[in-house]
């Protein structure tokens, strides 16, 4: 198998991750998905992962003392793996500064939200309660700040009438699971690249870069 070596970090249901294993079989995806990590045991992608035959690894934030000791592990396993892309895929842990600048521009993140829009967590509440009538998610690059970065990839959702947190999280997972594969074939395959705070990409990549759904 070829194309570049990726990582995917998790923390517990593991659906992005999935999404994205499903999209790296096509021929000539230009990424490879070589390794499944999580901080927790009891992930329940873990499991989809090893059926895969892919490599999964548990490094619990509970064994170590400091967040830049569960960091460097981290850190040294992707490393020992020749590991060249990260995708976060709901990793719940925030990865410190040293870290998050050692893997610039080579670590990528989804988030439930059109950012800068609605950063953090409980997303779809605060975005209920705000009224707007559009939201949607973003694969950005991670930087040191939480949901911030450059971002490669958005796709919009319609916010329906009666939505609750929970039919409207399941309306945006939806388009996750379509705009993440495609942002990570646009990342590993070099057709985008990061300018100051900006992604850029040429014409007819550029379109794949929005999407909307519903
Ligand atoms: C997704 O909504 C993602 O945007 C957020 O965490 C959730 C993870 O879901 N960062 P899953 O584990 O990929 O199913």
């Amino acid at each position: 198998m070829s194309g570049v070596a990726t990582a995917i970090l998790i923390s517990g249901r593991g659906s992005n991750m999935r999404a994205l294993v499903e999209a790296a079989k096509a021929d000539g995806f230009p990424a490879r998905i070589a390794l499944v990590l999580s901080n927790r045991a009891d992930a329940a992608g873990l499991d989809f992962a090893r059926e895969q035959g892919i490599e999964t690894l548990v490094v619990s934030h509970r064994d170590y003392d400091s967040r830049e000791e569960f960091d460097a592990v981290i850190d040294a396993a992707l490393r020992e793996k020749g590991i060249e892309l990260v995708c976060l895929a709901g990793f719940m842990r925030i990865l410190g500064a040293a870290f998050v600048d050692s893997w610039q521009d080579r670590m990528i993140n989804i988030h439930p939200s059109l950012l800068p829009a609605f950063k953090g967590l409980q997303t779809h509440e605060r975005v209920l309660e705000s009224g707007v009538r559009i939201t949607g998610c973003t694969v950005h690059f991670v930087r040191a700040q939480m949901d911030d970065g450059p971002i490669v990839a958005q796709a919009a959702v319609p916010v329906l009438s009666g939505d609750t947190p929970e039919t409207l999280a399941a309306r945006v997972l939806e388009a996750e699971h379509t705009v993440y594969p495609k942002a990570l074939a646009l990342v590993a395959g070099a057709k985008v690249r990061v300018v100051g705070e900006n992604v850029l990409a040429d014409e007819i990549d550029a379109d794949c870069r929005m999407m909307v759904v519903g």
